[in-house]
């Protein structure tokens, strides 16, 4: 029995794909097969799969039909956490989602899961993305202050969605967690964020993430180890649609 994740699946069985630049080089050719195919081979049905945001182009759930059917048809048990394209999920409606594609996708958010003696937390996280200011010389002089602020304010709201869930798992006796986010867990470049900080307080062992596509961005936050948690970033692009393993 093991626990992998990975992220990022970006299906459009039913949609016009309209993806930017570094969602269309090599590695996304037929990558709906080749992740099936990977997943045929190495998930067992004791197995767990977290998938960690962006499954689907659809704009609704009508949309997203033939994706999420994918996703079920998948060997294990499926939990997903939300991406910032999954707009077929409405956080608020999360109960109903579950109650509609129960037994087969587990929809994580303002609660947990278990695996083992581990609680699984988390949500979709958020990260200030720009648009950034630059020199000449290419350094950053500012930012957009509005919507930074606006960024703030998301961050504030997935905190404390994460802490509920953290709250939830504790207050049942879980002590051992790993954190899920579709973001990655600090802005480009920094070491350091709200997010990191939660990861500590509560003592997860490993914060997994996606999010990031293309050779330019996987650097954009931690990899590995850092103040005792295990930091793994799990795009799909990035791992070559082969699931990572994260527990056993
Ligand atoms: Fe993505
Ligand atoms: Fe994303």
């Amino acid at each position: 029995m093991s626990l992998y994740a990975i992220g990022d699946l970006h299906l459009h069985y039913q949609t016009e794909l309209k993806a930017p630049g570094q969602l269309r080089n090599r590695v996304w050719r037929k990558h709906e097969e080749k992740f099936r195919k990977n997943c045929g081979k190495l998930l067992k049905d004791e197995d767990t799969l977290v998938l960690v945001g962006d499954h689907s182009w659809g704009r609704n759930l009508d949309e997203c039909q033939m994706d999420l059917q994918y996703i079920c048809d998948l060997p294990g048990r499926k939990i997903l956490i939300r991406g910032n394209h999954d707009m077929f999920w409405d956080a608020k409606k999360t109960r109903q989602l579950n109650e509609l594609y129960k037994p087969r996708i587990h929809f994580l958010q303002d609660s947990y899961e278990t695996y083992r003696d581990y609680a699984l937390v988390g949500t979709k996280g958020f990260t200030f993305e720009g648009p950034y200011y630059i020199d000449r010389r290419n350094r950053i002089v500012g930012w957009d202050e509005e919507a930074e602020a606006h960024a703030r304010k998301l961050v504030a709201r997935e905190l404390q969605r994460l802490r509920n869930s953290f709250e939830l798992a504790r207050a049942d006796g879980y002590d051992k967690f790993i954190m899920f986010l579709h973001y990655p867990p600090t802005n480009i470049m920094e070491r350091y964020s709200a997010f990191t900080q939660m990861a500590e307080e509560y003592g997860a062992d490993q914060v997994i993430y996606a999010h990031s596509h293309g050779e330019a961005r996987f650097h954009d936050s931690i990899h590995g180890l850092y103040h005792g948690v295990n930091y793994q970033l799990v795009s799909g692009d990035y791992l070559r649609w082969m699931p990572r393993k994260i527990l056993d």
